[in-house]
């Protein structure tokens, strides 16, 4: 049977130029919609329910591509330290930072890590989100990284959402390693990063680049062993500093680099050349108060497909708006609307 959606505004992209229908209708049957114009042209029909919109936008499933949605705790003391200018590496060199997300994360039990993450996607759901990538990489052991992932595949069962999970165990060293990072890495490549390949929790694979968590050497240790797997990849890259992180994601046809404030014109010719597609994360480059920013008019000029996320996490983006990082794309880095 059909239904009829009234009474809103539909976003259209005819022609690669965006515009709008107004006071615009809907017909839908089943997951299809058959027909879409303005309200005045509705077809003649039997509809079996009639919605009224209130004057809601309909756009396009909004894709977040980028999130660490499941997680124990929060950082707002973090928050306070670095208004009073302490720096996100400085926090984590003290013991903060992405390890005191770790020390919650293994205290929480999956159901209360599910609870709390809910909350959360159901607020990006809300805002348009129809498609969701969430990571791991706060438990940073088998045991914690596979509770993490575990509950990404509840999310999906319970939301309708298209979900998938990245395991991203490079995310930082956990205190069993501390000057081991090494070893660590064996470990993943060896232990975790199979077997939770094996127990279907894995659709792709992340790390962090970067001084203060892994070098480009131990990344491409990660890169063949998820290449080994079939695993596609992606990888933080360039946030606080140039490592070349996105040239090797690139070398190793990643999905996407991620963050790329500190990127080379070398490293945009890399992955133009390799198609992976330029992640910028406006969230936390705010709350960071980052001041370099990434290389827009670059990225551009060679042709590299960009992406906005929100990069929720609670550390560097505590954000639960993919609109609101649409807004910052453009307030902060310049992204026309249309772009
Ligand atoms: O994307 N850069 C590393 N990972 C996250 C931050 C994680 C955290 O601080 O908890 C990011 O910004
Ligand atoms: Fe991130």
């Amino acid at each position: 049977m059909k239904k009829l959606w009234k009474n809103c505004h539909i976003a259209t992209m005819q022609n690669g130029q965006y515009s709008s229908i107004e006071h615009a209708a809907m017909v839908t049957s089943g997951q299809h919609i058959h027909w879409i114009g303005t309200f005045d042209d509705v077809p003649a029909d039997a509809y079996s329910e009639t919605i009224d919109l209130n004057g809601a936008w309909v756009t396009p499933g909004l894709i977040d591509c980028h999130t660490h949605s499941v997680f124990g705790g929060n950082r707002s003391v973090e928050f306070e330290k670095r208004l009073q200018g302490v720096s996100y590496a400085e926090i984590a060199a003290s013991g903060g930072g992405i390890a005191s997300t770790v020390r919650a994360t293994r205290e929480a039990s999956e159901q209360q890590l599910l609870a709390s993450a809910l909350k959360r996607v159901r607020c990006l759901l809300k805002d348009g989100v129809t498609t969701i990538e969430i990571k791991s990489g706060y438990g940073l052991d088998y045991a914690n990284e596979r509770k993490m992932l575990r509950v990404i595949r509840q999310i999906a069962e319970t939301l309708p959402m298209t979900v998938r999970s990245t395991c991203l165990a490079a995310h930082a060293l956990p205190p069993e390693y501390q000057d081991q990072s090494d070893a660590y890495i064996e470990h993943i490549c060896n232990e975790m990063l199979p077997k939770l390949y094996q127990e279907g929790l894995v659709d792709a694979v992340d790390a962090f680049c970067e001084y203060l968590a892994f070098s480009p050497a131990q990344v491409e240790r990660v890169f063949k062993t998820a290449q080994s797997l079939n695993l596609p990849i992606k990888l933080h890259a360039e946030q606080l500093s140039s490592l070349g992180g996105s040239s090797l994601a690139a070398r190793y046809q990643a999905l996407s680099a991620d963050h790329l404030e500190f990127m080379t014109e070398e490293d945009v010719k890399a992955m133009a050349t390799a198609g992976t597609v330029a992640v910028l994360l406006p969230g936390a480059f705010y709350f960071l108060r980052e001041t370099q920013y990434p290389p827009l008019q670059s990225l551009q000029q060679h042709g590299v497909r960009i992406a906005l996320s929100s990069d929720l996490n609670p550390g560097t983006s505590p954000a639960l708006s993919l609109r609101l990082m649409m807004n910052m794309g453009s307030t902060l880095f310049r992204l026309t609307p249309e772009q």
